[in-house]
């Protein structure tokens, strides 16, 4: 069943509909097939992406562009839009993103102040797609995080997640949330109390989906997890909370804990970590971060076919 197309991705909670998501997932699929065989198909050959990043970003903007190549379409932007934009004029996000918008055909934006996208969405004469809004959302880590569970894992409803680390400024954790809620999976946050979920998405869901457990103890849960999500402490976002560091305490995967783990079970990261996953874990094969990061390339496209459908033939005497 076809289903309404999406103008911006601003939030996890636009995907309500399960086809939307079956849909995108079976393009990914394909797109995967399509970059091992070099047989991508040149969609979006003529269409130009701009990447307005205001903060640090590897996978995020690497994989953005690089789907947006692989389609055949061209790349423009700032990976320092807060140094090397009109921002340091004074100019408003609000005055660039109608700007920028009106020479490009989607405009893929990271930012440091939560609901900039949406700021953005409300102005913007091209599609936006959310790549991080401070401590608010990223929807598309949450899209690739999902695909990655399935691939990994199969459905995961009834399914035990358990998050590790920074659940109230990590906004993987926020948008992914929404979309194992809406997937019936089980879901567990494990934090020191001063990290927890912040109030506004407990309460959330609290209301909806199987119920959540919240905990300080990540040995308590761990042997029973199908998914254990580990994300670093935000540092950039905790001014005004002093000393966070979660540097060889029992919120880091050390490999004792591991060795608890299912063996069907796999660890999940968004990347970049710290000391929260050692080195030596990469060899274990239920440690799926790179695969899930190589993930966010396939999603991506997809999402950009997804925003951008093949527009219809203009005849030349129109020019
Ligand atoms: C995350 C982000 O920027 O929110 N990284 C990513 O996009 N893969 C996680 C983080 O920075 O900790």
């Amino acid at each position: 069943m076809e289903t309404e197309r999406l103008k911006h991705i601003v939030s996890a909670e636009q995907f309500t509909s399960p086809c939307l998501i079956e849909r995108i997932f079976k393009r990914a699929r394909e797109m995967r097939f399509g970059v091992e065989h070099g047989l991508c198909d040149q969609t979006l050959k003529s269409r130009v992406m701009g990447t307005v990043f205001y903060e640090a970003s590897t996978r995020t903007r690497f994989s953005f562009e690089v789907a947006m190549l692989r389609l055949g379409g061209g790349v423009t932007g700032t990976e320092s839009a807060g140094h090397f934009s009109s921002a340091t004029k004074g100019e408003t996000l609000e005055d660039s993103i109608r700007v920028i918008g009106g020479y490009v055909d989607v405009i893929v934006l990271r930012h440091s102040e939560c609901g900039a996208a949406a700021r953005a969405a409300s102005v913007s004469p091209v599609p936006i797609i959310n790549a991080g809004d401070g401590d608010g959302e990223h929807p598309t880590q949450a899209l690739l995080d999902l695909f990655t569970i399935v691939e990994e894992i199969g459905d995961p409803k009834g399914k035990h997640v358990v998050f590790v680390g920074d659940l109230l400024k990590g906004r993987t954790v926020h948008s992914l949330s929404h979309l194992l809620d809406l997937a019936h999976a089980r879901m567990s946050f494990i934090s020191p109390r001063v990290l927890r979920l912040p109030q506004e998405l407990r309460e959330k869901l609290a209301m909806r989906g199987l119920g959540i457990f919240e905990g300080e103890r990540l040995q308590d849960v761990i042997a029973s997890a199908d998914v254990v999500y580990v994300t670093r402490v935000q540092k950039e976002r905790l001014e005004g909370i002093e000393g966070v560091s979660l540097d060889g305490s029992d919120y880091c995967l050390k490999p004792e804990l591991v060795a608890s783990m299912k063996p069907s079970a796999i660890i999940m990261h968004p990347l970049p970590r710290n000391n929260e996953i050692p080195i030596s874990i990469n060899a274990d094969p239920r440690a799926a971060y790179f695969r899930q990061a190589q993930n966010g390339l396939y999603v991506r496209m997809a999402l950009l076919e997804e925003l951008l459908p093949p527009r219809s033939r203009r005849k030349s005497a129109h020019l």
